[in-house]
């Protein structure tokens, strides 16, 4: 019998995830299927149980319930207990095992451009779920110092004590007061500002030709973030190469087999 697989969260009918993952069947011609299936806040047990009676293979887990599934889990595996949020699941015969992909998923499109964290100086502005993954990836590599700029100064002071007990530096910013962005080896947006064509939450005035620019929210691909950063020259990672990160890394957990990257990101890149 075919595997089938979801992505569940709300909003959910903006989500590349079955576009990405059904190119990868297609290329592979995997008898299996992939949906978005929308889960509202507050009924998040009651749509699991819903999964597993009709016996999902796995699921995708995105906003709002990255942090709540971690209550719904039977085992997890390191990156899921470090991060504390969880965005990949294996259902085994009722059995749900959680995994997070986006810590890889974040560092992916760096590595692939020869861009070494350890002992960099990094801006990362917002400190919800996605930023938890991010700090997760830069203790691992190893960054010197991390600035950490949001709009609620006690989400930032949270996250900030979580670096810490992973053992990395961090420092608590206000976003107005970021104006000089010479020292940063690379700065990142993990707020969601950006997707409903908001203007950039920093400013590009004070900038250094070698910083580069990195922003996850995909869509639209080039956000006001990315455009002002590109007006500066600098180098851009798009939110769109992360979001491939982490759904590869999704896919070799399911399916035990190397993701066909390039299907997947040309699916992607025609989502757009
Ligand atoms: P995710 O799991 O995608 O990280 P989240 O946990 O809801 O989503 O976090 C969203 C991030 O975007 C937070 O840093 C949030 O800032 P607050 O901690 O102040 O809520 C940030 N954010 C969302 N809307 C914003 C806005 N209009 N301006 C600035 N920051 C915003």
């Amino acid at each position: 019998m075919g595997k089938s697989f979801a992505v569940i969260g709300d909003p959910i009918n903006h989500s590349l995830s079955p576009i990405i993952h059904s190119a990868a069947f297609r290329e592979l011609n995997l008898d299996s299927s992939y949906i978005g299936y929308r889960i509202p806040k507050g009924e998040l047990e009651s749509g699991v149980e819903g999964l597993k009676k009709i016996n999902i293979t796995g699921f995708n887990v995105t906003i709002p319930h990255k942090i709540e599934m971690m209550k719904y889990l039977d085992k997890m595996d390191e990156s899921c207990s470090i991060i504390g949020a969880v965005n990949t699941v294996v259902n085994d015969e009722g059995i749900l095992k959680g995994y997070n992909t986006d810590m890889e998923g974040f560092l992916e499109p760096l590595k692939k451009r020869n861009f070494s964290i350890q002992d960099k100086k990094i801006l990362l502005i917002g400190a919800g779920g996605a930023a938890r993954a991010i700090i997760a990836g830069m203790s691992k590599e190893k960054a010197k110092e991390v600035d950490i700029a949001n709009r609620t100064t006690k989400n930032a002071e949270e996250l900030s004590e979580f670096a810490t007990r992973i053992g990395l530096s961090t420092n608590v910013k206000k976003i107005e007061e970021i104006k000089n962005l010479q020292n940063y080896d690379a700065i990142i947006n993990s707020t969601s500002v950006g997707l409903k064509n908001e203007s950039s939450p920093i400013s590009f005035e004070q900038t250094n030709e070698n910083t580069v620019i990195y922003d996850i929210v995909y869509s639209p691909m080039n956000t006001d973030f990315i455009k002002k950063a590109k007006e500066k020259k600098l180098d851009v990672i798009y939110g769109y190469e992360m979001l491939l990160g982490q759904a590869t890394r999704a896919f070799e957990i399911w399916h035990g087999m190397k993701a066909p990257y390039n299907a997947m990101k040309k699916a992607l890149l025609g989502g757009f």
